[in-house]
């Protein structure tokens, strides 16, 4: 908890790259930029439009530093690319810093990454979140620029975020029921299906499971959007860009031509269910050869209803009907599609998943769930995975 480093990579593309890294490509432009609905401006804005036009709130560092107790290593709430997150409590009218435990629990991410991109990012994250408003987007609340000093301050979500839930084993973090995981998977899409509707318009690119957050009820909230980017215009096909994001969650066809498109969302939303349904991480070294790439291991299974049963998460086993498990299956498997064309678009994946809230209950589906989990190879990685929590895919940024 304590340590603050950053473990972003810098790369000059994915070949070049470790596996769990954020990458970069590297064709230059990749600036912030407007949103295209009607009630946002229609073209890029400099720094001081952004910061100006937005209902945020500008924090000074001192009331930061106060509020999180000189950003103290036990405030620390987790760490990415960017820098550390830390708790902190301010006054919600006047912006100081407030008695721990009294007026408004905030989340404060402070850049400890040197350079342009870090800026890029920082600006992005305040043009987007300070514009899109949404119940499963994370609200920003504020930022703070101050000489070298860049922060941003959230709404502090008590759940954490959703890779901690299923990836992180300790008494605080319980795997996730299956309801749950559909729960979170539904709030999810809809964040995403907000974000690439005509009123927003924007490509996400970097849906993964730490930027998925919960509130207190476990609705989800995405957050992060140092990465967005408007979705394409004038009838074009996609956004050209260098290729950034995080290595497993980012679509093929857009890590080989840097061709981005809202069905680039959708591949990251497939990895994402399909770790919400396995228990593992998109990549994971500590697993045995073979098992790396959940993509790679999991397809044969899940192209077959016999056998999808042996790749879903051995600690739900119980929780859930047959005929829900293929369906979610199935809907994963369709968001994974190589061709970009064959995936759902996110109004598709939000009805599917629709039909998925509080599937049945029941003594039937136990039996027949544990009957297929006798031959299930997942159980026992599963449960020596549990020992070895990691950080998650590592962001790689230039
Ligand atoms: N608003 C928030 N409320 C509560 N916890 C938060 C909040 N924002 C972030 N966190 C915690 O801090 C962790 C780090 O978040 P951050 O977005 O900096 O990095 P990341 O998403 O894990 O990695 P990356 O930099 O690769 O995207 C999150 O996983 C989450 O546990
Ligand atoms: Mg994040």
């Amino acid at each position: 908890m304590g340590s603050c480093f950053s473990a972003r990579i810098k790369a000059e593309s994915p070949l070049h790259a470790g596996a769990n890294s954020r990458y970069v490509s590297s064709d230059g432009r990749d600036s912030s930029s407007r949103l295209s609905s009607a009630s946002v401006p229609q073209t890029p804005r400099s720094e001081s439009e952004i910061l100006e036009s937005s209902n945020l709130r500008s924090f000074g560092f001192n009331d930061l530093k106060t509020a999180t107790r000189n950003f103290r290593p036990d405030s620390v709430l987790g760490e990415g690319g960017f820098g550390c997150v830390f708790k902190g409590w301010v006054d919600q009218h006047s912006c100081k810093a407030a008695k721990p435990g009294t007026g408004l629990v905030i989340a404060v991410k402070r850049l400890n990454q040197e350079g342009l991109q870090g800026h890029k990012e920082w600006l992005t994250e305040i043009n987007y979140l300070g514009q899109l408003h949404h119940p499963n987007l994370v609200k920003l609340v504020g930022y703070c620029l101050e000489d070298e000093q860049r922060l941003l301050v959230y709404e502090f979500m008590p759940r954490g975020s959703l890779e901690n839930h299923l990836f992180r084993r300790s008494s605080y973090f319980q795997p996730p029921s299956w309801n749950l995981r559909m729960k979170v998977a539904y709030g999810a899409a809809k964040g995403l299906a907000y974000l690439h509707s005509p009123e927003a318009k924007v490509i996400y690119r970097d849906f993964k499971s730490s930027n998925i957050l919960l509130d207190s009820n476990y609705n989800a909230k995405l957050s992060d959007f140092g990465l967005a980017k408007d979705g394409p215009m004038d009838g074009k096909s996609h956004v050209s860009t260098r290729v950034m994001g995080t290595y497993g969650y980012a679509a093929p066809e857009y890590m080989v031509t840097g061709h981005l498109t809202a069905k680039s969302d959708v591949y990251s939303f497939g990895v994402v269910l399909l770790e919400m349904l396995t228990g593992r991480r998109v990549i994971d070294k500590n697993r045995p050869p073979g098992e790396h790439n959940l993509i790679e291991w999991a397809k044969p299974y899940l192209a077959s209803k016999r056998r999808i049963f042996q790749v879903i998460d051995a600690r739900i086993e119980g929780q859930y009907s047959l005929g829900g498990a293929i369906k979610a299956a199935n809907l994963a498997v369709k968001c994974l599609a190589t061709e970009p064309k064959y995936r759902p678009n996110m109004d598709e994946v939000v009805k599917a998943l629709e039909q998925l809230q509080d599937s049945d209950s029941g003594s039937v589906k136990h039996e027949v769930v544990r009957k297929h989990h006798k031959t299930c190879s997942n159980d026992a990685s599963n449960r020596k995975a549990a020992s070895c929590p990691r950080r998650s895919p590592s962001p790689m940024v230039a």
